[in-house]
């Protein structure tokens, strides 16, 4: 519910009014807090029989506490206390609800489901980083499926499924305490630390991924016995946890991270401890911007039953004088299915993308292949900042920052060209191709000068794979090679299809510039599902190879991918049926040369995969996209403006496909051409729509039903779901949040 709505009754207390409920109320004019019980519409005050909630719990019996009811005089009105207890908004002088326990110990259980088994693993593996758990999820599940459900911790059959799981290298601690003998029983908070019904829950602000944990509460007497129940938010941060276990502790308990209320249902012939095993409740978390998610926990689902858990937590060697209140676990995990529309208009994560994404990770910088000779050169940026990329005249390539170091004037106006040295046109200090200052006119300026240590800057880290360059403006983080991951392959298929294991760029780059936020760009590159209405004039004019992810839903064999890292792929040979489909057919003594020569070096079967196959069509994070027979760069502009920049890749060793992919290349990227400009177009709209703020959020289910891993651990779904998006945005955040 919102802050906005009072809190009544109706809503807050069960409706059956048989229903024993006991709680504690604070008594301004008491200073102090009361016992009470729910009589009809009055709160009444139990206090002079029983002095705390823990000590009514362990000596009174259902009938004796009714006795005790019918007597008690009144603290008020139901309705009144409820709708005073919000925090921050109640009339401090009249009585509110306080959490329904005291002096019990208030401890949790958990991995008690096996959705919750399955994400307590999940976070180990990923140590906290919410993208790798994402995928580590798809992978267990696609592992073990639903076979785990049902199965009886501690039974023998428990412990082989335990042992599949070990000998997947799977084994973590998690598993011991889920479907294990004994279960997971930890301290939640102090006595008396609990918050009530409409207390504020305290998150700590180190924390940036944390999640309510909606849970039944037993309450469990001094002799073990569960003599009740209530409803508990068990507030977990998940970025702490899944760092190490032995951090629960602090992931658990900080200030006001417990809340139970607001009643205490006794257990009674109206309401046994098998009603209890039947209840399901809703959760339903709403932010003031919008943010919606609804859950219902089914008590049936936990794998322990609740008497085994009590008898776990109170025993003959866990003596519990004042009883406990005991969290049972959950299973709520909320999914990733929608962004928030600051991430496309907030200038200030603009500029916060351009320090995490574009300077402190890798990114593509350009192609060898465009600068092949010494002294050749083209200039870009690395997010806003204007580089250089130069080939030396020992044949090397450098990557410079684009300033002077005199006064900052961009040195390098050009967008390519060949050069011996490099003048900045403002007072004419002169480069060389390695960077380093070779002039400064009218020297007599300077006392003493030192000319080493005013060259042009060099990018910190420079690497290449396969004759793409990459840059980071940080010095330390993960390698190329990591940050690349397995989608190295898709940068591979691209190269393989050359006889020469290499794609040249050197028709030239087609500069769009396009209204929109930068990650637009590599959305729609990944997006399978608008080409049949953005690209309707393309269907309905030429025969493409994409005609058939237009026809039924059902029929599409094409596939998206999540190959991790944010870097995202449309494959589409699922659905090609011959070679040479991505070309729009080709035949010819041409072709039938350059078949051989792939023969001639992957066998005739690799060679027929790959042109059957054809380039790829992948994303790689953040700003190169590979896009079957073009290469395109996204370059951030400002928040709400970038530039696409695309050219037509030549496969080297194949020159005869050159005039046919340059065609390609203007008919389907070009200004006037049948794809790009309407991307362009639907992108500026896309940006246009998000200034209706109202709506804050982004959906993006879209194939949550159906998404898969494959054996690879990739995420797969249908062409036209987004787990790419939402692949692309698991990586967004975890590089967005990281220290
Ligand atoms: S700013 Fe480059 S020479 Fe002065
Ligand atoms: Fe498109």
């Amino acid at each position: 519910m919102t802050s906005r709505a009072k809190l009544s009754a109706h809503e807050c207390v069960p409706r059956d009014a048989r229903a024993l409920l006991i709680g504690r109320v604070w008594v301004p004019a008491e200073q102090g807090p009361s016992v009470v019980a729910v009589r009809g519409d009055d709160v009444v005050d139990l206090t002079p029989s029983y002095p705390t909630v823990s000590q009514l719990l362990n000596v009174a019996a259902p009938d004796e506490l009714r006795a005790a009811i019918k007597v008690a005089p009144v603290v008020g009105r139901l309705g009144d206390i409820v709708a005073n207890s919000r925090e921050g908004e109640r009339d401090t002088s009249r009585p509110w609800l306080l959490a329904p326990c005291d002096l019990q110990a208030v401890k949790a259980s958990g991995v008690t489901f096996v959705a919750s088994l399955l994400e307590r693993v999940i976070e180990e593996r990923a140590r906290g980083n919410p993208a790798l758990a994402d995928g580590a999820r798809r992978e267990i599940q696609a592992i073990i499926g639903p076979d785990l459900r049902g199965v009886r911790p501690g039974s023998p059959e428990a412990a082989r499924i335990k042992d599949v799981l070990v000998a997947r290298g799977m084994w973590s601690q998690y598993l011991e305490v889920g479907i294990g003998p004994d279960a997971e029983l930890f301290a939640k908070c102090p006595p008396m630390a609990a918050v009530g019904l409409g207390a504020r829950v305290g998150i700590h602000p180190a924390s940036v991924w944390s999640n309510p944990e909606p849970e039944l509460v037993l309450v469990i007497n001094h002799a073990g016995v569960i003599v009740g129940v209530t409803l508990g938010n068990d507030v977990n941060l998940r970025d702490v946890e899944g760092r190490s276990a032995l951090l629960l502790g602090r992931a658990k308990d900080n200030n006001a991270s417990c809340a139970v209320g607001p009643f205490v249902r006794v257990l009674d012939d109206a309401f046994t401890l098998d009603s209890a095993r039947r209840l399901s409740f809703e959760t339903l978390v709403e932010g003031l911007d919008g943010f919606r998610v609804k859950h219902t926990t089914h008590v049936a689902e936990i794998s322990r039953d609740l008497a085994d858990l009590a008898a776990q937590a109170i025993s003959r060697y866990h003596q519990y004088p004042d009883g406990m209140i005991l969290f049972i676990g959950t299973m709520f995990a909320p999914v990733d299915d929608r962004v928030h529309v600051s991430l496309y208009t907030d200038p200030r994560i603009f500029a916060d993308e351009m320090e995490r994404i574009f300077h402190r990770g890798w990114v593509f910088v350009g192609h060898e292949s465009e600068i092949p000779g010494p002294g050749d050169f083209v200039t870009r940026t690395l997010g806003t900042q204007p580089v250089l990329m130069v080939r030396g005249s020992e044949g090397g390539v450098s990557v410079f920052l684009n300033r002077c170091a005199h006064r900052g004037t961009m040195v390098c106006p050009a967008s390519h060209g060949n050069a011996r040295t490099f003048a900045c046109p403002y007072h004419g200090w002169t480069y060389g191709l390695g960077g380093e200052l070779l002039g400064v006119p009218y020297p007599g300026g300077y006392a003493s000068f030192d000319k080493s240590a005013h060259g042009l800057p060099r990018v910190p880290r420079l690497s290449s794979y396969r004759g793409f360059v990459f840059a980071s403006l940080c010095p330390r983080g993960p390698s190329l090679g990591e940050h690349l991951g397995a989608a190295t392959r898709l940068i591979d298929r691209s190269c393989d299809l050359s006889p020469e294991g290499a794609i040249e760029l050197s028709a030239g780059w087609v500069k769009h510039q396009c209204a929109a936020n930068w990650k637009m760009l590599p959305e729609n590159d990944s997006d399978g599902y608008h080409l049949g209405f953005v690209h309707l004039a393309l269907f309905k004019t030429i025969r493409t190879q994409y005609r058939r992810v237009v026809g039924d839903e059902k029929t599409i064999r094409a596939v998206v991918r999540d190959w991790g890292h944010g870097h995202i792929e449309i494959d589409w040979s699922p659905g090609y049926e011959g070679p040479f489909e991505w070309l729009g057919g080709a035949s010819g003594s041409g072709v039938d040369d350059y078949v051989a020569a792939l023969e001639r070096r992957d066998g005739a079967e690799a060679a027929r995969r790959r042109i059957v196959e054809g380039p790829a069509h992948a994303l790689i994070f953040p700003n190169l996209f590979l896009g079957e027979t073009n290469v395109a760069i996204v370059q951030p502009v400002s928040v709400e403006e970038c530039v696409h920049w695309h050219t037509p890749i030549f496969l080297k060793g194949a020159p005869q496909f050159n005039s046919r992919l340059l065609r390609m290349s203007e008919a389907g990227m070009g200004p006037a051409s049948f794809l790009m400009p309407d991307d362009l177009i639907v992108a500026r709209r896309n940006q246009a729509g998000l200034q209706a703020s109202l709506a804050e959020w982004i959906e993006l289910s879209r194939g949550l039903n159906r998404e898969y891993v494959d054996a690879e651990g990739r995420g797969v779904s249908h062409v036209t779901d987004e787990t790419t998006n939402r692949a692309l945005w698991r990586h967004y955040r975890q590089v967005m949040v990281e220290a």
